[in-house]
């Protein structure tokens, strides 16, 4: 869970850097551009074959265990856990299962569209590429699809609020000196990295 989920943060820091491009005034082109490259090049679609595998890992191997847990606690709940930890630990089974339900809607709409769609093309200084800056642009008009984004970005931030340091402790990378600083940066992210990501069809749909 916890190696998944290290590739699954640095996964959102490229997507996020790539996905900012679409908020520059060149009518996509530095974004299609982009997505040409990501989707074609060797290596690219090598390490995207690891992040799908990583998502469905992370996603089934959670079952598993809060399917194991389950069964070993029987019929007794915790007692005292209510007060002794953050809600978001205890919800990072349904806060995931909404994020994941996110992913295989984005994926049908941008990822499937892009691959097997049809899609416009565009051609800038003689290389002709897909327009899926229009097909993101087109849904992005839509208020309640802008909405979907940022209510999951919410969710997505209150995943990270516990994720991001769990990861650090499952792998033991844990130790008093650095504890509070994994802390700090792990809340930073949670916060800044959906935020962004937020403001992007927020943007799109206002400046449209
Ligand atoms: C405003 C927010 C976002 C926008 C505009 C956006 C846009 C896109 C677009 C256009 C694609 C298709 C291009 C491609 O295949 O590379 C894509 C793919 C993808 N997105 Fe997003 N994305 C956003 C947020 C997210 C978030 C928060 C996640 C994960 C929680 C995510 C997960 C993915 C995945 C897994 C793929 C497939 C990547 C691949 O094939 O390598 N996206 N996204």
């Amino acid at each position: 869970m916890a190696l998944t989920g290290l590739f699954l943060i640095v996964f959102l820091v490229v997507h996020l850097i790539g996905n900012l491009q679409l908020l520059k005034s060149d009518g996509g082109r530095a974004f299609n551009l982009y997505a040409e490259f990501m989707t074609t090049n060797p290596l690219i679609m090598l390490i995207s074959y690891v992040l799908y595998i990583s998502i469905l890992v992370h996603v089934v191997w959670s079952a598993i265990l809060t399917a194991r847990n389950r069964a070993a606690r029987g019929k007794v709940g915790y007692q005292v856990v209510k007060n002794s930890s953050h809600w978001t630990s205890r919800n990072m089974g349904i806060l995931g299962t909404f994020i994941f339900i996110f992913i295989v809607i984005h994926m049908r709409d941008f990822w499937a569209v892009m691959h097997w769609g049809g899609i416009n093309h565009v051609t800038y200084d003689g290389q002709e590429v897909k327009d899926l800056y229009s097909v993101v642009a087109q849904a992005f008009t839509r208020s309640w699809y802008v909405a979907l984004y940022v209510v999951s970005m919410l969710l997505l931030a209150f995943h990270l609020w516990h994720g991001f340091a769990s990861a650090f402790q499952t792998l033991g990378l844990h130790h008093v000196k650095y504890n509070g600083t994994i802390k700090f940066v792990g809340r930073a992210f949670a916060i800044i990295v959906p935020a962004m990501f937020a403001l992007i069809p927020i943007l799109m749909f206002t400046w449209r």
